[in-house]
């Protein structure tokens, strides 16, 4: 058992620990959110995000009061809307529910998705890419992020957990970047034996969320390329970093020495970018994905006994050992 605030910290923490920039990135980060606050008049702070200093991931936060509310069992979901909190509800009736976390960001967490984009800053310079390059197209990518959310009905669903007494929490970045820690990990273990696409393709395929998303047709899948072309270097740019990259990150990554870029989902304006820029372009797939993350961070919750109810679109899949 963990209290709502324990799940946000070790979901925080997890973040961190998985943040493919290095912790020493994020650090830096955190140190720069105290200093802007510090040098604020004291008027100015009321706008100042105040977790902003502690948690670096905008789109994870704790929409409801009950912070120390004792969390038994977790509804889980890719998208939670006000359908699922409902379902709870019902689902509460044999057994209750103690904590509400949808995966994509709902309520101030959507608000802030813009800001998570600037992850992408540092991991498009990891890959290569000059730093001011990758800061100016990143920069320009979350003011559109920032500006395309800001009509949202941001807290329908929290307004709806609140009626029915829930408590919600969205985890989008952490993980996010759990899953791509995982890949990226995945990749570096079997260097050795990726030299076409159909050799990546078959090593994502052996991953059970992968394999269960096939079964429906939604599998990983090549946007751009073919199966027998080189891999050449892999970037794994599109699996975090809270949506997709600028257009014009894949003519400055294919300069800088990559030759395949590993992503979640992809629009078909971006793919027209990618394949002019000679990319190869493996979209493993956006909900199996999420999943991966979502479960690699569920894992940690069920290890203190925890019970997770999947639903809206999250395949469960758990990692831990069984030890009965
Ligand atoms: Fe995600
Ligand atoms: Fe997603």
């Amino acid at each position: 058992m963990m209290t709502v605030k324990q799940i946000y910290e070790l979901a925080v923490s997890l973040g961190i620990k998985n943040d493919l920039r290095g912790i020493n990135v994020v650090n830096r980060k955190l140190k720069r959110a105290k200093e802007k606050f510090e040098e604020l008049k004291t008027s100015e702070r009321l706008d100042f995000d105040i977790e902003s200093m502690k948690n670096p991931y905008a789109d994870t936060r704790i929409l409801t009061s009950g912070l120390n509310k004792q969390v038994k069992r977790a509804m889980v979901g890719i998208d939670i809307d006000t359908s699922e909190v409902l379902l709870a509800n019902e689902l509460s009736k044999k057994k209750p529910i103690d904590l509400i976390i949808s995966h994509h960001p709902v309520g101030v967490g959507l608000a802030g998705l813009g800001e998570v984009v600037d992850l992408q800053i540092e991991l498009l310079h990891k890959y290569g890419v000059p730093i001011n390059i990758a800061e100016d197209i990143t920069k320009l990518r979350m003011s559109e992020v920032s500006r395309g959310v800001n009509a949202s009905n941001h807290n329908k669903v929290v307004d709806s957990a609140k009626l029915l007494g829930f408590e919600l929490m969205c985890t989008h970045t952490i993980a996010d970047n759990m899953v791509a820690k995982f890949l990226s990990d995945l990749i570096k273990k079997n260097e050795k034996k990726l030299e076409i696409v159909k050799d990546l393709m078959k090593l994502l395929k052996e991953i059970p969320e992968y394999r269960e998303a096939s079964k429906i047709k939604v599998g990983p899948k090549l946007f751009v390329g073919s199966e027998d072309r080189y891999l050449g270097r892999i970037a794994v740019t599109e699996i975090t970093g809270g949506t997709s990259a600028s257009k014009d990150s894949y003519e400055k990554i294919a300069n800088a020495g990559i030759g395949t870029v590993l992503g979640m989902h992809m629009s078909e304006e971006h793919r027209k970018y990618a394949e002019k820029a000679h990319l190869n372009v493996i979209i493993a797939g956006h909900m199996s994905s999420d999943s991966i993350g979502m479960n690699l961070f569920c894992d940690e919750l069920a290890k203190k006994g925890i019970e997770i109810i999947p639903c809206s679109g999250f395949i469960r899949h758990s990692r831990n050992k069984i030890t009965k």
